[in-house]
């Protein structure tokens, strides 16, 4: 059982499972590595991230912009053209399969049934030429078997769950007679229609104006007590992040910088790259303070980095950081980090 290994005691003590059972690893990703084929050269974006998923967990993933997210996530679905994208390395344990290795049309399977996404603008998800009921209908038949009536009457219900007033006059209706967050419920809507065990988010909510956003944030709350799928969100906003996640990933230059359940991140942020993007969450200030953003540029990725890509822009940053990129340790009980310095003792690292 791949895909399905066991949580150590320590770690179902941890989060537990409300049921008291040990915890079930639904996804697996090892060392994954994905680079771009460009004339300027190779494009080494994701470089070797590591992480699982739980089921029913809530994993979010941060970064500043560039930092390889959507790559990451893209690639774990094989989203990505290729060329110019090629997953160099790594494996995707789902469901006892490698993803990585499937072949387009089974990763297809995978994608309309198993593995919900999310992107962040809507219409690039949407068909603007089709309703919207034939486009929640659509996998409904293709990968669950209804015949007409049925994927009509289960496309009205999964419009009424995402929070769409009317919802059986509206699957007549096409993308642009939704407004931008009715828009990403439709998405949000089609990417559960058949049942899936995880949701991949990607950004889902920056497009949209603050109180929509919050409003989506809501429903996707709900919508994970409803039907219990594990969910990974990606965004640029720690805050975003605080309130939604149990477990949050941070990346930077394609790597996981920290990797920690969301109160010891926030408590107790280990790398100088989450602290910079906490110091610069509103809230942390006096009233009128300008946000501080973080001093200096991402790091052009053309080589696979040989020292800690963000010891340019750390305040903390010394001689072995320019020498080596530190590996993924766990600093404290189920809290990743990859930095030489230590914020407890302000030195360095003990570790090779
Ligand atoms: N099609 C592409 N060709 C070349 N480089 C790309 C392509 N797509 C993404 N990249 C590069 O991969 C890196 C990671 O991008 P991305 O995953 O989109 O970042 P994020 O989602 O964190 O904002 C960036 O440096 C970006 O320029
Ligand atoms: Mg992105």
């Amino acid at each position: 059982m791949a895909s399905a290994q066991r949580w150590s005691r320590r770690q179902c003590r941890r989060f537990g499972n409300g049921r008291g059972g040990p915890i079930t690893q639904i996804l697996e990703v090892q060392d994954l590595k994905t680079v771009f084929h460009t004339h300027d050269g190779v494009i080494h974006a994701v470089n070797g991230i590591s992480f699982n998923l739980a089921e029913g967990e809530l994993l979010a993933v941060v970064g500043e912009s560039g930092s390889g997210k959507s790559v990451a996530m893209m690639s774990l679905m094989q989203l990505l053209p290729s060329p110019p994208a090629e997953i160099a390395s790594g494996r995707v344990l789902f469901q006892d399969r490698d993803l990585v290795k499937l072949s387009a049309s089974q990763i297809r399977q995978v994608r309309g049934a198993r593995i919900g996404f999310v992107f962040q603008d809507p219409m690039t998800s949407l068909n603007p030429v089709f309703t919207v009921g034939y486009q929640i209908m659509e996998p409904l038949r293709e990968h669950m078997g209804l015949n007409r009536k049925q994927a009509r009457r289960r496309a009205a219900e999964l419009l009424e769950l995402v929070g769409i007033p009317a919802p059986e006059k509206r699957l007549d209706d096409y993308p642009h007679q939704f407004s931008g967050g009715m828009r990403q419920r439709v998405v949000i809507a089609i990417a559960l229609a058949c049942d899936p065990k995880v949701l991949i988010a990607d950004e889902p909510t920056t497009a949209l104006d603050v109180t929509v956003q919050a409003q989506i944030l809501e429903l996707v709350r709900d919508l994970r007590q409803k039907l219990g799928m594990a969910i990974i969100w990606i965004t640029h906003d720690l805050g975003v992040a605080a309130g939604i996640a149990d477990r949050v990933i941070v990346m930077y230059g394609g790597q996981v910088v920290e990797r920690a359940n969301v109160r010891d991140l926030f408590d107790n942020p280990q790398h100088p790259y989450t602290r910079a993007l906490l110091d610069s969450l509103p809230g942390r200030h006096e009233a009128g303070e300008r946000l501080r953003s973080i001093a200096g540029q991402p790091p052009l990725l053309l080589r696979e980095p040989s020292s800690c890509p963000f010891a340019p822009r750390c305040s903390h940053a010394f001689d072995r950081c320019l020498q080596k990129n530190p590996r993924l340790i766990e600093a404290e009980d189920e809290h990743y980090v990859a930095c030489w310095w230590n914020p407890l003792t302000e030195g360095a690292r003990n570790v090779a």
